[in-house]
């Protein structure tokens, strides 16, 4: 791919984005297209590993997706149950280890439950986290943070004028992927050009990467492209 192994981005973050159209250009139902869009997460995640990322982020469900369909909204839901039946054994191999992050409300306990075990059964691998945002809003996530600082300031544990944005991010899910909570580089696919409420505070100084391919067909080579590009970005966080 290039000759710079160490300029790889720690945290890459993906707006997995044209399963539906996918699925209707091929005529075939929408969920197909979501299932297809579980083989493309299995590439990028074997890829990503290989590479040396420390955290991948893949936006699985949103807190504005339970406006879809609620036969979607259902098929949607069932997913994580089915991609960890099918894909652990080959996380646990690459030393793979799963988080999740979102809101657990509304969330169907059967789903939950496999979240949780897929969490278990790979706690003690040290290589990359795969991280799903499933149920997970940015701005939800901030109003949260903001809450529970709000609380501290009640009970008198802080003062308002205190507060940095190291609180804020004690406060944020992507607290337990310290030291990698922001992210370096975020892809879309699907020709799409927003952040629809992604990660918010944590893709502040992030590279964007956008392609024309829809989720379905991403795969190994185009994610080596989004990390060239990367690679040829200079990063100056608001300094010269
Ligand atoms: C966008 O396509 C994609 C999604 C709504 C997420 C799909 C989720 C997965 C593929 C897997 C989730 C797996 C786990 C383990 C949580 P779209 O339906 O918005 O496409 P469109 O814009 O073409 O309609």
């Amino acid at each position: 791919m290039n000759n710079q192994k160490e300029n790889i981005p720690n945290h890459v973050a993906i707006i997995m984005d044209g399963n539906g159209r996918w699925a209707q250009k091929q005529e075939k139902p929408r969920k197909m297209g979501h299932e297809e869009g579980m083989e493309a997460i299995r590439r990028v995640t074997m890829q990503a590993s290989k590479r040396g990322v420390k955290v991948l982020t893949l936006y699985a469900f949103s807190t504005e997706n339970w406006k879809r369909p609620p036969q979607e909204v259902h098929f949607l839901m069932q997913l994580p149950i089915r991609f960890f039946d099918r894909f652990v054994p080959e996380l646990q191999k690459n030393n793979v280890k799963v988080n999740m992050i979102g809101f657990e409300e509304k969330v169907p306990k059967s789903t939950k439950k496999a979240i949780s075990k897929a969490m278990d059964q790979t706690k003690n691998n040290t290589g990359m986290t795969l991280n799903f945002a499933f149920n997970y809003g940015g701005r939800a996530e901030i109003v949260k943070a903001t809450q529970a600082l709000c609380e501290k300031v009640l009970k008198n544990e802080l003062t308002s004028t205190d507060i940095t944005p190291e609180h804020i991010e004690e406060h944020l899910f992507t607290h337990s992927l310290t030291p990698y909570q922001d992210v370096d580089l975020l892809i879309r696919s699907s020709g799409e050009k927003r952040l629809s409420n992604f990660l918010l505070w944590q893709n502040a100084y992030s590279e964007f990467y956008f392609t024309d391919l829809l989720w379905p067909d991403f795969n190994a080579k185009i994610f080596d492209e989004a990390l060239f590009e990367y690679q040829k970005r200079q990063r100056r966080y608001g300094a010269l």
